[in-house]
């Protein structure tokens, strides 16, 4: 593959069902890959048939190892709406991932640049992301890399829109409460994953996903970055592809997939 390889799903469930037996693959043909996980609602039905294939099939994450792309600063790890939370809540505590292997970045560090930079260093020394699951904001964030992120960027502390802190007002009881500052992966960071697999679900993510598969590269849609990607899978539910193009020739590349390459 040497494109954004776009798969429509007829919905949420079927979207996240083969999300799962993207990563589940990789997995299989190699126990310690490094996974690259991500958080939101988007990842949750993924994340759930994980889960069920670790229990029901032996799909064993034991000796993988686990890089998360952000973290809220100033938020302790118990709080109920950090990223660490949601992680073991919905995922980490229910695959038998020793807690050694888990890595997301620590919104606590006294010195948040030297945390970014050892960040940085861990996903170097563990050989690098294999597959990086991202999310999708309604701005074109991927990560919480913002509009006008550099392209270019590592790990490093983003101050958050007033849209996204909107979209996770819930968490904290009120969109005052949600944290200004993250520290995220950089565009520069994710890029070096060997294989991102992008999901969007819904009608909301239906005109990022367009900017982002079908519109120009531009810091303004930090999610185009990936169309320099040379493996990068989108994978969506119909609504979030009802604002694309060229449909017909992605359901038709996928349908006419050699056996080969079939998930
Ligand atoms: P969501 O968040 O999955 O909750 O829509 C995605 C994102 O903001 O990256």
């Amino acid at each position: 593959m040497g494109a954004m390889e776009v798969i429509i799903q007829s919905d949420l469930r079927q979207a996240s069902l083969l999300g799962a037996r993207i990563i589940a693959r990789h997995v299989q043909g190699k126990p310690d890959a490094v996974l690259g996980f991500a958080t939101g609602k988007t990842p949750l039905l993924l994340y759930q048939f994980l889960v069920q294939m670790h229990r029901e099939q032996g799909l064993d994450f034991g000796r993988i190892t686990a890089f998360n792309l952000d973290e809220y600063i100033g938020l302790d790890p118990s709080h109920p709406a950090s990223f660490h939370s949601y992680m073991w809540k919905n995922l980490f505590g229910h695959i038998a991932i020793p807690d050694e292997r888990v890595n997301i970045p620590n919104g606590m560090a006294p010195d948040i640049p030297a945390a970014c930079r050892e960040f940085e260093e861990t996903i170097k020394s563990s050989g690098g992301i294999d597959i990086q699951i991202l999310g999708i904001g309604r701005d074109g964030h991927i990560g919480f890399n913002e509009p006008s992120s550099s392209l270019t960027s590592r790990t490093r502390i983003k101050t958050l829109t007033a849209e996204t802190r909107k979209d996770h007002g819930e968490d904290f009881g009120g969109e005052e409460n949600v944290p200004l500052h993250v520290i995220t992966m950089g565009l520069g960071t994710i890029m070096e994953s060997r294989t991102c697999l992008l999901l969007a679900l819904g009608k909301a993510k239906a005109r990022p996903i367009a900017q982002t598969i079908e519109g120009p590269i531009t810091a303004m849609v930090p999610a185009s970055i990936l169309q320099l990607h040379q493996r990068a899978i989108v994978l969506l539910d119909e609504e979030a592809a009802s604002e694309l193009k060229k449909t017909d020739y992605y359901r038709w590349v996928y349908d006419h997939k050699p056996n080969w390459q079939k998930y």
